[in-house]
């Protein structure tokens, strides 16, 4: 349903502007979950599945979602639209108007993964992934949020030391919508000497450092107050404005220590070092590749949300994962990342701590209980699919219980 429907029950803002502040391990610390509020609140979310283990991953976190409205007096209507490959295969291209136009209208959106082998040769117009950037692109969303939290029950599954990897807990703020992804100067051609090649460019404008760069000031400020903005200012012209930005922005914010890193070196200080890092803010590229490594340090892939977010309109949340074709349509899928980015959804993009809290408790006590689907596993633990594991989400919701760390 249209957000327009319910004027007076307007979202908050998904600006991360206006949050309370965030406690400092919202993924570990227990909350005290409270009883259904009183009057019932309504939002609408678009879902988008997409392709592979996406409408898996999805179908459990809709299940939650609901669930959750169900105790905390919250009624979501959903509304599913397709995108990338399902949607080349339905109307040929990866991000139909209906599909951006449901997702501007909704108080949030939530997509699984996009992309498969099928695709992979079509032209670049036609790739899931151009879908990918468009949605991004036009519900403006230039700040993505991916916190990489090594949770003590699955501090084996690390490829770390135990004792690098325990209490690791960073945010990366990785700017979304600018960068060399962008960069209207880009190409192929042929040089002097014959040799074909291809060319991209990395822009930024000073008003795009400095949007991210206060989210990520922000985002540093609720959390340990400390901010590594990574650049590589001895060789781009586009890193050494986006490091005299994040200076200047710095006075804003004495009370976050603020230092800078050449990405090359904070590619090694993460495996070497992780938690000497709180907030991470990069460029476009830098953060997509810090923010997989990252994510490797938790254990896995499987179990990493994210958020989306602009200075206004719906922000989209989304497990980091791709689609898996190798595990896709066989239940092996770790729900979990499209669990925790439902419950980034409900506190970022609607404003509803409590609930958000109410999933991350779950998820931490179907944890505890010693469930893990396959990507996650170790010996002595229960395995479980994908089903298998949104079900026990599911009854870990309904207990009232904050999970034991
Ligand atoms: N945001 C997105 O939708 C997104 C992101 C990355 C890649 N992709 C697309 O996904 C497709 C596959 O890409 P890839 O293989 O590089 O990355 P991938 O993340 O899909 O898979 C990498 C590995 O991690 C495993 N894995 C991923 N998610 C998992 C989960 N939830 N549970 C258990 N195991 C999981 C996979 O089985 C695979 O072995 C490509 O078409 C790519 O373009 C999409």
């Amino acid at each position: 349903m249209a957000a327009s429907m319910y004027i007076n029950l307007k979202p908050v803002k998904p600006a991360l502007f206006n949050l309370k502040p965030a406690p400092r391990h919202s993924l570990l610390r227990p909350a005290r979950v409270r009883c259904a509020a009183p009057t019932k609140k309504r939002y609408s979310i678009t879902l988008l599945p997409g392709d592979g283990i996406g409408p898996e991953v999805v179908s459990v976190a809709r299940n939650v979602l609901k669930l959750t409205g169900s105790l905390e007096g919250i009624e979501f209507s959903f509304q599913e639209m397709p995108m990338g490959g399902a949607a080349l295969d339905l109307v040929g291209v990866p991000l139909p108007d209906e599909t951006l136009s449901a997702a501007r209208q909704a108080d949030a959106v939530l997509l699984g993964a996009i992309g498969g082998y099928k695709w992979d040769n079509n032209e670049k117009h036609l790739k899931p992934e151009t879908g990918l950037l468009q949605i991004r692109a036009g519900l403006n969303v230039f700040a993505n949020l991916r916190p990489a939290v090594v949770l003590p029950q699955l501090v084996d599954a690390s490829t770390l030391k135990r004792e690098v990897a325990e209490g690791v807990d960073i945010m990366v703020v990785r700017e979304l919508t600018g960068g060399i992804y962008f960069g209207k100067q880009r190409g192929f051609g042929t040089n002097e000497d014959g040799h074909e090649f291809g060319y991209n460019t990395e822009v930024y404008a000073a008003n795009e450092v400095d949007r991210i760069a206060r989210v990520a000031f922000e985002t540093a400020r609720k959390r340990r107050g400390k901010l590594c903005s990574v650049d590589k200012a001895n060789v781009l012209e586009a890193s050494m404005l986006w490091r005299k930005r994040v200076i200047a922005m710095a006075a804003e914010y004495p009370d976050v220590e603020l230092s800078h890193m050449y990405v090359d070196n904070a590619a090694m200080q993460l495996v070497r070092n992780p938690k000497q890092f709180d907030t991470i803010v990069t460029n476009n590229m830098f953060g997509d590749i810090l923010s997989d490594e990252a994510s490797m340090i938790t254990g896995s892939i499987g179990m990493l949300p994210s958020a989306s977010l602009g200075a206004s309109g719906p922000g989209l949340f989304e497990p980091i994962h791709g689609s898996a074709p190798d595990i896709a349509g066989q239940d092996k899928a770790n729900p979990l990342a499209t669990v925790l980015s439902a419950a980034l959804l409900l506190k970022y993009g609607l404003g509803e701590e409590n609930a958000a809290k109410r999933v991350e408790n779950a998820v931490l006590n179907t944890l505890n209980k010693g469930f893990r689907t396959g990507d996650i596993y170790s010996a002595g633990a229960k395995l479980v699919g994908c089903k298998e594991m949104g079900e026990e989400v599911l009854k870990s919701l309904d207990s009232q219980v904050p999970a034991a760390v």
